[in-house]
C-alpha cells in the first residue's frame, strides 16, 4: 500500500450524468474511511483553476446517491486546454496539498486529466460519467442505463401519437460521436430504424427505415436519429424523406437535455458505488492515470490512452437485432 496519499481531490467534469452524485458519495466515503481527506473540487477543472474547494465530510455526501445532476456542479472549461490553465490548476494542487485527483466525466474529462497527470505527476484516476457510453474499456458509463431508460419512455409516448395521426416520426438522440444510446434506444423503443454514425450511409438507412416494402404494412414510423449522424439531425432526414416520399407526413422532436436528467436508475447507482470504492482502492494500491471500467460484471482498470483513444464499436449483433425485428 501507497501512504503517500493523504488527500485527494474529486470533480465532476463535462456533460453531467445520472449516477455521478453516486459516484461522488462513494470515492467520499471509502476515502474517509481509509484516513485520506477529500476535497470537493466545484465547477470542474474551472474550480481547480479558481481554487473553488471545500473539504468534504461523510454528511456532506448524505441523502444525495438518488439525485440526478451533480452537487459538484460541472463545465466545460477551456482554460485547462492551455498550458496556462493547467499551471494555475497545479498551484491550486500545491497550496491545497492534494495529492491525487478522481475525475469523473467522459472523453474531454480525461484528455484533460491525462495530459495534466503527465505535465504535473499527479495520479490521476477516471470514473467514467456520460450518458454516451462512448469510452473504450468498459461496458458501461454512469448515466447511460438511465439515459438509455429516459428515452425509452419518450419513444412510447411518442408511439402514441405516430399512429394516431400515421405519421413518421424522426427522434434526435444525444451521443456526442456515438450511436450507442440511439441503437439500443431504437430496439427497446420498438422503432423502425436508427440513423447511427458507425453503419451505411444516411439515404441507405433511411430508404431502409421506409422502404416502400415497409410501408405496406405499417402506418406509421418511428425513427431515431444520432445528433451528428448528418448535419442538420433529424430536421434533415425530415427533409429528405418528404423529398423522396411527398406522400409520407413528418415530425421531428429533439429530446436534447431531457436525456442527461432525472433520478439515476438502479444499475447507475450500483455501477457508480463500485466504481468509486474501486478508484481510491486502485490509488492506495498505486495506480496512476487509470479509468476504472467495468467488463463481464468485473471492475477491471484501464489506461485512460485506451479509454480515449481506442474506438469502442456498436456491437453488430444489436445492430443486426433493430434490422430484423423493424420489419
Ligand atoms: O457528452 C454528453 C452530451 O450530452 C452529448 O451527448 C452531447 O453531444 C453533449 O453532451 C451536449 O453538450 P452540452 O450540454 O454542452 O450542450
Amino acid at each position: 500500500m501507497d501512504n503517500k496519499i493523504k488527500t485527494i481531490g474529486v470533480l465532476t467534469s463535462g456533460g453531467d450524468a445520472p449516477g455521478m452524485n453516486a459516484a461522488v458519495r462513494a470515492v467520499t466515503r471509502t476515502a474517509i474511511s481509509q484516513g485520506i481527506c477529500v476535497k470537493a473540487i466545484y465547477r470542474g477543472y474551472q474550480g481547480l483553476i479558481d481554487g473553488e474547494i471545500k473539504e468534504f465530510t461523510t454528511q456532506d455526501v448524505s441523502g444525495i446517491i438518488q439525485r440526478g445532476g451533480t452537487i459538484l456542479k460541472s463545465a466545460r472549461c477551456m482554460e485547462f486546454q492551455t498550458p496556462e490553465g493547467r499551471k494555475k490548476a497545479y498551484k491550486t494542487i500545491q497550496k491545497e496539498h492534494i495529492d491525487a485527483l478522481v475525475v469523473i466525466g467522459g472523453d474531454g474529462t480525461f484528455t484533460g486529466g491525462r495530459l495534466f497527470a503527465q505535465e504535473y505527476d499527479v495520479p490521476v484516476i477516471g470514473l467514467p460519467g456520460t450518458i454516451d457510453n462512448d469510452l473504450w474499456g468498459t461496458d458501461a458509463t454512469i448515466g447511460y442505463d438511465t439515459s438509455l431508460s429516459t428515452i425509452t419512455d419518450c419513444i412510447d409516448k411518442l408511439r402514441d401519437t405516430a399512429t394516431s395521426h400515421e405519421r413518421v416520426f424522426l427522434v434526435e438522440i444525444m451521443g456526442r460521436n456515438a450511436g450507442f444510446l440511439t441503437l439500443n434506444a431504437a430496439i427497446a423503443g420498438g422503432c423502425e430504424a436508427a440513423i447511427i454514425p458507425e453503419r451505411k450511409s444516411v439515404p441507405e438507412q433511411i430508404e431502409d427505415a421506409i422502404g416502400n416494402g415497409r410501408r405496406k404494412t405499417k402506418n406509421s414510423s418511428i425513427v431515431l436519429v444520432q445528433e451528428h449522424a448528418v448535419e442538420g439531425g433529424a430536421a434533415t432526414v425530415a427533409k429528405m424523406i418528404e423529398k423522396a416520399h411527398p406522400e409520407y407526413s413528418t415530425r421531428v422532436t429533439v429530446l436534447g437535455h431531457l436525456q442527461r436528467g432525472g433520478s439515476p436508475s438502479a444499475y447507475d447507482r450500483i455501477l457508480a458505488s463500485r466504481m468509486g470504492v474501486a478508484a481510491i482502492y486502485a490509488l492506495l494500491d498505486g495506480q496512476r492515470n487509470v479509468m476504472v471500467g467495468i467488463q463481464n460484471d468485473d471492475i477491471v482498470l484501464v489506461p485512460l490512452s485506451k479509454a480515449i483513444h481506442q474506438k469502442k464499436d456498436v456491437k453488430e449483433d444489436a445492430w443486426q437485432a433493430l434490422l430484423t425485428l423493424s420489419i
